[in-house]
């Protein structure tokens, strides 16, 4: 039996994100969709990715834009229907393309029958599967919580007198994880998908799941602002009793076992900016992996790469996910720089991301080395828009894919190749540079940077389970490592940087910044830029 045979699909693999209603429009209507994303199989073939992470289909009242789930084992009208999720999924199995889920279970929409039920009052039956407690003595929350969203996390609900719980927005209340039917019916939902042939689930606020049996208010680090930027008010409290519960592996172990049945991926949401908190949250026997976010939070620095990178590969190894990018964060181009240097940044660093022990995922654009869209104030449709004072909300990251320069065909201007009518998230219009038409094929293109880049990973030896040894000096510009036999090289500076490599080597992967001087010896960096060797 060789190593393939036994190792897990995932190890090895290379992953890629689709914000649904962004990605690819099959019915003009403005938003993306199943058969959309069926007419992509064959570009993200091309590309060289293994398998796609879909953010929520399900039936949503959307005030969340699908995290807000009115429906578990069903898909949103705007995307399809069951008969074309499974075409889906054929088709990309066919293709060799694995598919993942998104499973939302710390809560629902306020719209879904169970929280239409519990909401009639105290004795109903579904009462339970969600948080219910009294108010203060003051009549105010029962706790000081804040939801991720700002605010309190606590909303009155006039009918009963009573408080219900929010991670999010008021819109989306928490489940009540102590209740032994959530436990049930989540069992259910997860069968159901599996069954369909999922091939994994990335599990949304991973960390949230159980609260503090007793509901302890957490300690305040700095005067709360209700009205200040949600990030801050976040981050008045420590998190002592709201999330990352020791408990919540009960959860996960449980779900193990079902996902193990079925070959199954599961990761989770898992944001926890240190190091020893996420190997903590992954211990064996729960989820398989969790995704790694400092590298989202990060300035374009040397020591803060170093930082980010070396100490959690080290701890957590091949169970972390490596993203410079999603949904939720400004992307990753814009924040380092909105502009090519941005650009060359993010490849550099997804480069350094790709050798590592762990899974890789790119966020859809990002191999076309997108900045953020630029939506206008007045059609800003995140939530968070508002508050978010930081980054001014999610919608620039959640543009639709610009698919091909926009044209006029029989009358018709289409944005972008991606729809006729105005998408969903009104934006500007993308230069022709910037479109999936204009760099597939061409050499010097983003495109090509990231086809490239994915395809060497391909073509090398397996890495699984070999250790990574770090050999730039710790300081300075350059961060190199070599892991098996295969070394990879950054240079985050914009200066020139010299690297002697002493062993005769073969460059397999290199940006258009890398000169060599003489080869195998002596290499160049002309700014930000990266290599990638395998040795003899
Ligand atoms: C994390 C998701 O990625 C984000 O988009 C969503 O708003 C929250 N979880 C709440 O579900």
């Amino acid at each position: 039996m060789t190593l393939s045979d036994t190792k897990p699909w995932w190890q090895g693999s290379f992953g890629y994100q689709i914000y649904i209603r962004s990605f690819a429009d099959s019915n003009n209507d403005g938003y993306g969709d199943f058969q959309g994303i069926r007419s992509k199989i064959p570009y993200l073939k091309d590309l060289g990715i293994d398998f796609l992470w879909i953010t929520p289909f399900y039936p949503s009242p959307m005030a969340d834009w699908g995290y807000d789930v009115a429906e578990y084992c069903d898909i949103d009208s705007t995307f399809g229907n069951l008969d074309d999720f499974d075409a889906l999924v054929g088709q990309a199995h066919e293709s060799g393309i694995k598919i993942v889920a998104d499973l939302v279970p710390n809560h629902t929409s306020d719209q879904h029958k169970w929280f239409k039920e519990a909401r009639k009052g105290p004795e109903n039956e579904f009462r339970d599967y969600y948080i219910w407690k009294d108010p203060a003595p003051d009549g105010g929350p029962p706790n000081n919580w804040v939801a991720y969203f700002g605010g309190p996390a606590w909303t009155f609900d006039e009918t009963s007198g009573q408080y219900y719980m929010h991670l999010f927005l008021p819109e989306q209340p928490d489940l009540n994880w102590r209740n032994p039917k959530i436990l049930e019916e989540f069992d259910q939902i997860l069968r159901f998908w599996l069954e369909r042939g999922v091939d994994g689930f990335r599990i949304d606020v991973a960390g949230g799941l159980m609260k503090d049996e007793q509901f302890r208010s957490n300690p305040e680090i700095t005067p709360w602002d209700p009205e200040g930027d949600r990030w801050e008010q976040f981050e008045s409290f420590e998190h002592r009793y709201d999330i990352f519960q020791e408990d919540n592996h009960e959860i996960f172990r449980r779900w193990r076992s079902i996902f193990d049945e079925h070959g199954a991926y599961l990761h989770g949401e898992t944001y926890i900016l240190e190091p020893s908190g996420l190997a903590e949250l992954l211990p064996g026997d729960g989820l398989h992996g969790g995704f790694w976010f400092e590298p989202m939070h990060i300035e374009w620095d040397p020591d803060e790469i170093r930082r980010s990178v070396v100490e959690v590969s080290d701890l957590v190894g091949e169970s972390i996910l490596w993203a410079a990018g999603s949904h939720d964060m400004p992307r990753s181009p814009t924040r380092f720089g909105n502009d090519d240097t941005g650009r060359f940044r993010t490849l550099a660093l997804n480069t350094l991301f790709s050798f590592l022990p762990g899974v890789p995922v790119i966020y859809q654009g990002e191999e076309l080395g997108l900045i953020d869209g630029d939506v206008p104030e007045e059609h800003k449709l995140d939530p968070v828009a508002l508050n978010d004072k930081q980054f001014g909300g999610r919608d620039g990251c959640r543009t639709p894919m610009p698919w091909s320069s926009s044209s006029n065909e029989g009358g018709h201007l289409i944005i972008n190749g991606f729809s006729e009518v105005q998408p969903w998230l009104i934006s500007k219009q993308r230069d022709a540079s910037e479109t999936a038409e204009a760099q597939i094929g061409k050499p010097d293109s983003w495109h090509s940077y990231y086809k490239e880049l994915l395809h060497t990973r391909r073509s090398l030896p397996d890495l699984t389970g070999l250790e990574v040894t770090w050999l730039d000096s710790g300081q300075g510009p350059i961060l190199w490592y070599e892991r098996g036999p295969v070394g990879v090289v950054i240079n985050t500076s914009s200066e020139s940087e010299l690297v002697k490599l002493s062993l005769d080597s073969e460059i397999v992967y290199k940006t258009p910044q890398v000169e060599m001087t003489e080869i195998g010896e002596e290499i160049v960096i002309s700014g930000v830029g990266a290599f990638v060797y395998l040795r003899d």
